[in-house]
């Protein structure tokens, strides 16, 4: 953990990322260094934010958090973690509010598992690792921003979900049950922190193109870019959407999914071809 670079910096806002005050907007997002997670920080960067970037490759977050200076970020600090590591995380996020505090914090980082054609159960250290990253990775986010929010009585918080998370898929069960569990916290949260002036949304995207999804092999309808998938969120954000799911004809069906009898809609899943390479990740020793 901990690598911290404070780069130079850089340029203009906008009005309506600025937080009260009239500064530009404070972002923290997890998982920056590939994906939606670089492409949601470009999209901040080009507003003006000042970015607080977490990845573990530290090579590629540091590109991409030059690449989010060039595109007009006032600042991008990167910090190399691994969201597993509890203590880790809350040094960093408390590290990183008390410099500034956060706006905007996006629990993105998470790994995809899952079952190839005649495999019949995942391994059970996949299956631990996906509720260590997905799970308990976002926990060890976004908890040490909770107070600090509440007690300033403004904040925004955003966690990915997925619509592996609406209605489970039966490719994938330990990923569906992890996105599943995120989506019930992040909608707990959102009604015990609005009392406080915090906003929670659940982002619920289908398929985007990133190096997780190209490592699927399976119809992928409706699949949009990361750079798109960044704007709807962000533009989601800045309305504090309680749900921001894309696209919208995928929702509906998985949403209509969940009320039909069960055996109807595994019948009709099981009849897709589709391959989930297992995660090599595991929990942490
Ligand atoms: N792509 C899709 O179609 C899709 C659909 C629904 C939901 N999602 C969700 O969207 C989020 C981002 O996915 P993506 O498609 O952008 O995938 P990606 O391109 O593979 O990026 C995943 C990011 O998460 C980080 N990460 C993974 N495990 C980590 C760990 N243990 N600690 C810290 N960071 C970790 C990675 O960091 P390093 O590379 O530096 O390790 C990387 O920056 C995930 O939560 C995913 O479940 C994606």
């Amino acid at each position: 953990m901990g690598i911290k670079d404070d780069m130079p910096a850089g340029s203009p806002s906008t009005a309506d990322l600025a937080p009260q005050g009239g500064n530009t907007a404070r972002v923290l997002i997890t998982g920056a260094s590939s994906g939606i997670g670089r492409a949601l920080a470009l999209a901040y960067a080009r507003e003006g934010a000042s970015l607080v970037l977490l990845g573990r490759d530290a090579e590629r977050l540091g590109a991409a958090a030059n690449a989010c200076l060039a595109a007009g970020a006032e600042e991008a600090e990167t910090y190399v973690a691994d969201v597993r590591d509890r203590e880790a995380m809350a040094r960093i996020i408390e590290a990183a509010q008390e410099k500034r505090p956060l706006d905007i914090l996006v629990a993105n980082a998470g790994v995809s598992t899952g079952l190839s054609p005649g495999q019949i159960v995942e391994t059970p250290e996949a299956v631990r690792a996906m509720f260590a990253i997905n799970v308990a990775g976002v926990f060890n986010t976004v908890e040490p921003a909770i107070a600090p929010m509440c007690a300033r009585k403004s904040g925004r918080i955003a966690i990915v979900g997925s619509m592996a998370g609406v209605r489970s898929l039966p490719y994938s069960p330990a990923y569906c049950a992890a996105k599943a569990a995120t989506h019930m916290w992040a909608d707990s949260l959102r009604g015990a922190l609005a009392p406080h002036g915090v906003s929670v949304s659940l982002i619920v995207p289908g398929f985007v193109k990133t190096p997780m999804t190209a490592a699927l092999k399976a119809w992928q309808p409706g699949a949009v870019s990361d750079q798109r998938a960044a704007l709807i969120i962000k533009r989601g954000l800045e309305r504090r959407r309680p749900v921001i799911a894309f696209p919208l004809f995928i929702y509906a069906a998985m949403r209509f999914f969940a009320l039909l009898p069960p055996a109807v809609v595994d019948g009709v899943m099981r009849r897709f071809h589709v391959d989930v390479p297992e995660t090599p990740e595991r929990e942490l020793s």
